[in-house]
């Protein structure tokens, strides 16, 4: 397998993009912070599948990290990453740099309202806007006709669809299905982050989501169900729970019960130092 076309400039991505459209191939996308694993490489095939050129950024964003948080330990490897794109035929991996993505100067935020509060934002006030931000640059600087992002971040991917939708961004905007671990645990470039002890409890998070919202799924009240769900991941080893909440799929709002609405569980908790999230879809087995 060849090794993708790297660009590392706004210019060079975008002389590549006309040279596609000018054969009239259709351009997929793939925005990434690197560290790639499995999930990753099944969001490329989607894309793939889907269109004639795929092509993937790796950009780990400054400004989706609070000063506290994991930016300078967050994992990177771009020899390997490179190797994986070739591996997963992507056409060609954009690498810019901080500086390319943030000119001097650099003013503009994105604020996708609603959507970005609750949830992941409650321990993470900024984390939303600099997604919100990174991503509208990606999508504008790469001008692919479908852009792939996982569902694992299910409250970014719903943010990401309002931001394009609201913008008029031209790019089809898809999610793509959860890969995990064979005991449960939702791939993530943090699980590199985990002690063995808690690689080992790790996959609790998700085998008690899908618990409780198997729960969920007849209609039962959510309240006595999520606070059961907070107490057994403390009571298996969580340092700490930031939330286990039913929302409605799409919007996001809170969701009494799953009865009327499709709705999606999610959670974030501590094992360690280490955050980590997942959620399930609720009443949908579809979905699932
Ligand atoms: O999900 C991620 O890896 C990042 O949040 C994204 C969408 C690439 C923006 O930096």
């Amino acid at each position: 397998v060849s090794a993708p076309a790297t660009a590392r400039s706004v210019a060079e991505l975008r002389a590549r993009v006309r040279a596609w459209r000018a054969e009239r191939l259709t351009i997929g996308f793939v925005p990434t912070m690197g560290a790639l694993h499995a999930g990753h490489l099944a969001l490329m095939r989607q894309a793939r599948a889907r269109c004639d050129r795929v092509m993937a950024s790796i950009f780990v964003n400054p400004t989706q990290f609070a000063p506290h948080e994991d930016l300078s330990r967050y994992p990177r490897d771009e020899a390997g990453d490179l190797a994986k794109l070739a591996g997963a035929g992507v056409h060609l991996a954009y690498l810019p740099t901080v500086a390319e993505m943030y000119p001097e100067g650099a003013s503009t935020w994105v604020e996708v309202a609603g959507l970005s509060q609750g949830l992941c934002a409650e321990r993470r006030p900024h984390h939303f806007r600099g997604v919100a931000t990174v991503v509208t640059m990606l999508l504008n600087q790469a001008q692919a006709d479908l852009a792939v992002f996982g569902e694992k971040d299910y409250q970014q991917l719903q943010i990401i669809k309002r931001l394009a939708r609201d913008l008029a961004i031209p790019t089809l905007i898809e999610g793509g299905a959860t890969v995990r671990e064979p005991d449960g645990l939702a791939m993530s470039s943090r699980n590199l982050l985990l002690t063995p002890e808690h690689r080992a409890l790790a996959p609790m998070l998700n085998r008690v989501l899908r618990e409780t919202a198997a729960a969920l799924a007849d209609g039962a009240l959510a309240a006595p169900l999520l606070d059961a769900a907070v107490e057994r991941l403390m009571g298996r080893g969580f340092r700490l729970v930031d939330y286990v909440e039913l929302r409605d799929a799409e919007t996001l709002a809170p969701l009494a019960t799953a009865a009327y609405r499709p709705g999606r569980l999610l959670a974030a908790a501590h094992l360690g130092s280490v955050r980590l999230i997942d959620n399930v879809a609720v009443g949908d087995a579809a979905a699932a």
